[in-house]
């Protein structure tokens, strides 16, 4: 058959939560419990690259396919993956129906592939990268005016998180309250440039895929958390409000104990879950202590919180930082990791990452 190759390639960063995500008020659509707020991380460091094309010349019969560092992934099988892509295809044939002089693509099957250059699902949010990617490629290939805060209602039923990193800098994943999901949207709570001096440390702990997927474990915590209904309904809405301030007044100290606090919040649901979930091990409590130490310098000096752990649904940590303190805080984890005083340390990732500029 004749016909040209269609392609489109584009990056998509990681974003870690300093508000998290957990609960789903509707498995299907990954709508979520509560709002949710993140820092999209540089893409020079944890990033996945995907490429997506579409030609008359691939064998119909083979259909759509997703090659994820070098593997066939059974995207047939993935509700997931079918959502995007069916809610895709469907804008793009209505581009064409408005358009009859647009090639018809959305008949076309779709070759998807797929990099990160980091280890994927240990924690590292490599699905809410990976979604993002495969979102954005193949909106750039057929073309859809849709913007991103649109898209990212394709992206979430993906991966809700995935739907955070399709911006840029600060993002809000707001809840939203319709059955649908139409308004269970990303949006910029603030641009990179507004607080450049943000940097993150991320510690990889286990590089290895053992931990409980983040979708079992919500299911179970929603289920048989008595202090997750406090946490969905009070702690998480008020300190969305306190998190977008502090940001919007740069105000480190403010931003660091609130991150802190609701990455203990989370991981207390999870213990409080039966069977409990327990995701950080004895090398992030060391990290825990690590930054413990460091904060407790700096406000007996009388000046406030210089570091700010967080840990999503796995043992390794991502600390952030402003640039001014990298000696005092990047500096002494390096050390640390160095001389190998921390076992089980599996190495860093990304040292001193900034907040994205996203690509136009
Ligand atoms: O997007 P998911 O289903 O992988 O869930 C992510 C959940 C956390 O990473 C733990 C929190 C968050 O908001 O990213």
């Amino acid at each position: 058959r004749q016909g040209p190759v269609y392609r489109s390639s584009t990056t998509a960063p990681v974003n870690i939560a300093v508000i998290k995500y957990w609960g789903k008020r509707d498995a299907t659509l990954n709508l979520p419990t509560n709002s949710s707020l993140s820092v999209t991380l540089s893409q020079a460091s944890l990033r996945t690259h995907t490429t997506a094309s579409c030609s008359a010349h691939y064998a119909a019969h083979e259909g759509d396919s997703l090659l994820l560092n070098g593997s066939a992934e059974p995207i047939q099988h993935s509700p997931r993956t079918q959502a995007c892509l069916g809610q895709l295809r469907s804008l793009r044939s209505s581009l064409e129906a408005s358009d009859p002089s647009l090639p018809k693509l959305s008949g076309l099957p779709l070759h998807i592939v797929s990099t990160n250059n980091f280890p994927t699902a240990a924690g590292l949010a490599s699905s809410a990268a990976g979604f993002a990617a495969l979102v954005r490629s193949i909106a750039d290939l057929y073309a859809l005016p849709q913007s991103a805060t649109e898209l990212s209602r394709i992206a979430r039923q993906g991966s809700g998180s995935a739907c955070r990193s399709l911006m840029g800098g600060y993002v809000a994943w707001r809840a939203g309250s319709a059955a649908d999901g139409s308004d269970s949207l990303a949006d910029e709570v603030a641009p990179p440039a507004h607080w450049p001096q943000m940097r993150a440390l991320v510690l990889v702990v286990s590089a290895a895929k053992k931990h409980l997927p983040s979708t079992a474990g919500m299911q179970v915590t929603v289920k048989t958390s008595s202090l997750f209904p406090t946490r969905a309904d009070v702690v998480v809405p008020r300190r969305m409000q306190n998190m977008e301030q502090a940001i919007r007044a740069r105000d480190f100290d403010a931003f660091a104990r609130l991150t802190m606090q609701d990455s203990n919040g989370f991981h207390a649901v999870c213990l409080d879950s039966w069977p409990p979930i327990a995701y950080l091990n004895d090398v992030s409590r060391a990290a825990v202590r690590v930054v413990e130490a460091i904060n407790q310098q700096s406000t007996d000096a009388g000046a406030g919180l210089l570091a700010a752990y967080t840990f999503d649904a796995g043992p390794n940590a991502v600390v952030y930082y402003l640039e001014r303190d990298t000696e005092r805080v990047a500096g002494v984890f390096r050390a640390l990791l160095g001389n190998e005083r921390v076992e089980g340390w599996e190495g860093s990732y990304g040292q001193d990452i900034k907040p994205a500029e996203m690509e136009e």
